[in-house]
């Protein structure tokens, strides 16, 4: 019995085994494997959840990205990749669990769009000897990438693109070899876009050493230099894809290029070419691809061009290329997507225009194309969805009762020949997105009535501004779907919609004539008004517009207090000429975005130095001028250190100059704030607005408290403000001598003093301000010889000098002793200065000064803008996951 008992025991026990193993091998999942997953898994975090199916004994059973030979029952393939990218890593890991490497026959390896930025790249993924695919595309490893992936030799897809992290500047470590790359003698697909490769020895001698490439792409890896020539070229006869884009490689378009005969796409677009498109591209005869936007590339297109009869996009964007397209391009009959805009082109557009009836998107704005244009050369377009033949001296010419063959998507006649009716035709266009008519030959009358209606449909971007058209908008605009909308510079007349659509984010109606209160617009983000007839009280409902960042509402009739809550999220805020009144709210001292403040030409009172507080750090501009602000001015204003223009000129400010003045940073510089403005792409993306306007107040740097009733003396410090361009303190009551340290304000422009009680003589330091071209020092207690010195000798203007009885020199005709060499000196004023000049000087100064208030908007408005544009989605796109993180 016992040992019946045992041995039934020993047999079930292997029955057992033997179940099993039977059952691991029908499941197909070994268990050391699923264990090693279980153990990867546990170390993760899964944001989205992605591995909630990693549960239970059959791991090939598992939906989350693991599967299994189906004969063989080991895991194979491991697809992680996160397919709702968003911004956001769907699994993030900050050890990367070895035990992984039970997978080991692993063939398939994707980790794509995840998060490992708290790790090196592992060395044991160099260890999966049989993998052919590893995408780690995106995946933000730390540091470099381990040379062990040169095991991997039977690889044939290697995806890297920004597999390394970019820390929060755009600084991305540099890779220092790629040695290890030439072992993957397998390799078809490539892809290194988006690692730093500057510091790489030869970067084209570890590629080239790959046999049977068949594509490579290398954009944005930092590279400046590329070979000219290439002894032999390995991959000649198999390369497909080549995208070199967004590099500077400065130098002209390599030979070696025309070589490699099986391309299909050619990338490089921003590049750093330069230099002449050869003859020889019209080797590349299998192109159905090129790109060669935005490098400098000049000179013709050459004829060989029509070899390329594969071609279906054409990119050359953004060059200096000129010459007539006449000649090959209307032979390019494949061509579904061409884009020539911004370059030099000339000749009338006649010729090919209506020959390429594939194309759907035909981009030639910006060049120097003419012709004109009827409904005829449109008849074979049909499939044409974008248009762009703005910037060009074209006509277009187009009847009434035209029925357009095509449905565009996207529309820019900007500035050609049209007017002045209104295009009927687009009462067709249905499926319209974006609609730029601006500055269209200046189109007159009101606007159709049709139009709303085509716009409700689809339209999000609607640019009419800089036309002649007039009428009432609708009392809603809800029921469109506008993102933006530019009416500035028209007739338009009566009242604002009360409705917008919450989508609007964008509004512009500068320089029409609107009246009539300011809706309750809650959406809106960037609003501007300027230069109409708006009435009655700015409501505090305003306080409600929550997304609001940048409110012009300059140049209006807008009276009563500014509400309380004004100033939260705002940058800008603009609300000079009109006819406000009241305190200014103490609500703006928490105003911490604020950089613009323009309260200037109203009927505004009270101190400045409460709600002037210590948090309007990024405040560039401050204009509180005429109005009857009083007390003191703060001296806490020093504190602004990007403060670039100080205007409280004609109030009733007293007391004394704080003598912390000399502190403003900003002007103490004289390099500019804004650098350069590609810099500040972030507030170009939200509004194109506000970018050109910080780009155009490089211009300025200016401190104004004149017609105030300031006291005491002239700081010295002021003299550390050698980045200021213009200082005007007159009509005060200052006292005291002019500091000897005024001198050093080496940028100065424009100095007024005039109408003060300053006394002593004039410091002879005036006299090395090279830049200076107004002085006024009239009306003061002055004294003394008028300083002869260089600069001074070109002011010939006596009244300059006028209404300071003490004063004395040739110039104002009174000799102050018997000083020998006063002939000499009257000699020297005599070379005058030319009338012209003068005039040509006070204008640049007017117009310098008067132009961010109001005109910034206004001067967006060119050509090159479009460019940029085209160049800044490119990189936004690029950089699409960067931006996510930033916002
Ligand atoms: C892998 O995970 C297991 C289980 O969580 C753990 O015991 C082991 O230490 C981990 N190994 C590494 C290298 O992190
Ligand atoms: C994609 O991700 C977003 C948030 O990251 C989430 O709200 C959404 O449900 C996801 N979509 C899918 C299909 O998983
Ligand atoms: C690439 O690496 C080089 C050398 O370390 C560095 O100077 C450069 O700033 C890096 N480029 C980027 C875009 O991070
Ligand atoms: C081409 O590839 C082979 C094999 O990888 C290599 O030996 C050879 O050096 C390469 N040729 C050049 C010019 O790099
Ligand atoms: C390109 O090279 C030229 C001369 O070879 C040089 O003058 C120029 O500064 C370079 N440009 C850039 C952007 O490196
Ligand atoms: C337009 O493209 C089609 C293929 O989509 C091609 O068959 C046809 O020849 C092209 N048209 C012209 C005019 O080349
Ligand atoms: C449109 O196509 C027809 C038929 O191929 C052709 O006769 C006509 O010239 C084309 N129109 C233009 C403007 O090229
Ligand atoms: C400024 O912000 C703080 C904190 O949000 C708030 O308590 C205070 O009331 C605000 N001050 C003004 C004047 O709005
Ligand atoms: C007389 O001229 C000399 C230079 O020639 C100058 O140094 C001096 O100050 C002048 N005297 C007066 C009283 O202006």
């Amino acid at each position: 019995m016992a040992f019946t008992l045992s041995f039934s025991s020993s047999l079930f026990c292997l029955l057992g085994i033997l179940l099993l193993h039977g059952a691991a091998v029908t499941s197909g999942c070994f268990s050391m494997e699923r264990e090693a997953l279980l153990d990867f898994k546990a170390g993760i975090h899964d944001t989205h959840n992605r591995l909630s199916s990693w549960v239970g004994r059959d791991c090939c059973a598992w939906a989350g990205g693991v599967a299994c030979d189906t004969t063989t029952g080991h895991v194979v393939m491991l697809d992680l990749r996160n397919t709702n990218f968003t911004g956001d890593w769907a699994l993030r890991d900050e050890r990367m669990n070895s035990s992984l490497l039970a997978l080991s026959h692993l063939n398939h390896l994707d980790f794509s769009f995840n998060d490992f930025s708290g790790i090196r790249m592992p060395e044991f993924i160099g260890s999966f000897m049989k993998l052919r695919y590893l995408n780690l595309s995106s995946t933000r490893f730390m540091g470099g990438i381990p040379a062990r992936l040169g095991n991997l030799s039977s690889l044939y897809v290697l995806d890297l693109s920004d597999a390394l992290y970019v820390d929060d500047n755009g600084d991305r470590y540099p890779v220092d070899n790629l040695d290890w790359l030439s072992h993957l003698t397998s390799l078809k697909h490539l892809d290194l876009s988006g690692l730093n490769l500057t510091d790489v020895p030869d970067c084209f001698s570890s590629v080239n050493m790959l046999p049977s490439l068949l594509a490579l792409s290398m954009s944005s890896v930092g590279l400046n230099t590329i070979p000219a020539s290439v002894v032999h070229l390995n991959f000649t006869s198999s390369l497909t894809f080549l995208d070199l884009s967004s590099n500077n490689f400065n130098t002209t378009l390599p030979k070696w290029l025309w070589n490699i005969s099986s391309l299909t796409h050619l990338d490089l677009r921003d590049a750093g070419f330069r230099g002449v498109i050869p003859n020889a591209i019209g080797d590349l005869g299998s192109l159905t691809l090129l790109d060669l936007g935005f490098n400098q590339l000049e000179g013709t297109v050459p004829r060989s061009m029509v070899d390329l009869r594969r071609l279906k996009e054409l990119h050359m964007l953004g060059n200096q290329l000129t010459g007539n397209l006449r000649g090959w391009l209307e032979q390019m009959t494949n061509l579904i997507n061409l884009d020539l805009s911004y370059n030099l082109f000339n000749g009338s557009m006649s010729s090919y225009v209506g020959k390429l009836s594939n194309l759907t998107e035909f981009n030639l704005g910006g060049n120097s194309l003419g012709g004109v244009i009827s409904e005829v050369y449109f008849e074979n377009l049909t499939r044409l969805q974008v248009l762009d033949l703005s910037y060009n001296p074209i006509t277009i010419s187009i009847g009434k009762s035209w029925v357009p063959p095509f449905q565009l998507r996207y529309v820019d006649l900007t500035k050609s020949q049209l007017g002045p009716q209104f295009p009927e035709w687009l009462q067709f266009q249905t499926q319209i997105e974006e609609l730029y008519l601006e500055d269209y030959c200046e189109i007159e009358g009101t606007m159709p009535a049709w139009f709303w209606n085509i716009s409700s449909s689809t339209i999000t971007v609607l640019d009419l501004s800089n036309n002649q058209i007039g009428g009432k908008l609708p009392s809603s605009l809800k029921f469109t779907k506008l993102k933006i909308l530019y009416l500035f510079s028209n007739r338009f007349e009566g009242p604002l919609p009360t409705m917008l659509p919450s989508t609007l984010y964008l509004l512009s109606l500068i320089n029409n004539s609107f009246t009539g209160q300011l809706p309750i617009w809650p959406h809106v983000t960037i609003l501007t008004l300027s230069n109409n007839m708006l009435d009655g009280g700015l409501s505090s409902s305003i306080c409600q517009w929550t997304y609001l960042e940048y409110l012009d509402l300059s140049n209006n009739k807008l009276f009563g207090e500014i509400p309380y809550c004004l100033g939260d999220g705002l940058s800008l805020l603009q609300l000079n000429n009109n006819s406000l009144s009241g305190e200014v709210p103490l609500s703006l001292k928490n105003c911490t975005e604020l950089q613009f403040l323009d309260l200037a030409q109203n009927n505004l009172v009270g101190g400045i130095t409460l709600w002037m507080g210590e948090n309007l750090q990024q405040l560039v501009v401050l204009r509180l001028r005429s109005n009857m602000f009083s007390g003191v001015v703060p001296w806490q204003l020093a504190q602004f250190e990007q403060l670039q223009i100080l205007d409280l000129a004609n109030n009733n400010f007293s007391g004394l100059i704080p003598h912390s003045i000399g502190n403003l940073s900003a002007m103490r510089s004289i390099s500019q704030y804004y650098k350069n403005c590609d810099y500040e792409l972030d507030v170009f993306a939200k509004g194109q607005d506000l970018y050109y306007l910080q780009c155009s107040l490089n211009l300025m740097k200016s401190l104004d408290l004149s017609n105030n009733r300031l006291t005491g003396g002239i700081p010295k410090g002021i003299g550390d403000l050698v980045g200021l361009k213009n200082l005007n303190l007159s009509r005060n009551h200052l006292q005291g001598k002019i500091p000897w340290e005024i001198g050093g304000m080496k940028s100065l422009e424009s100095l007024d003093l005039s109408i003060n009680g300053l006394s002593g003589s004039i410091p002879e330091s005036l006299s090395t301000l090279y830049s200076l071209s107004y002085l006024n020092l009239s009306y003061n207690n002055l004294s003394g010889m008028i300083p002869s010195g260089r600069q001074l000798q070109t002011f010939i203007d006596p009244s300059i000098y006028m209404g300071n009885a003490e004063l004395c020199g040739p110039l104002i005709s009174k000799s102050c002793s018997n000083n020998k060499t006063t002939q000499n000196i009257i000699q020297e004023y005599k070379k005058e200065i030319p009338e012209w000049l003068w005039f040509y000087i006070s204008m640049v100064l007017g117009y310098v000064m008067g132009f961010w208030t109001f005109c910034g908007i206004l001067f967006l408005k060119d050509a090159w803008r479009h460019a940029y544009f085209h160049m800044i989605d490119d990189m936004y796109d690029r950089f699409w996951v960067q931006w996510h993180l930033i916002f």
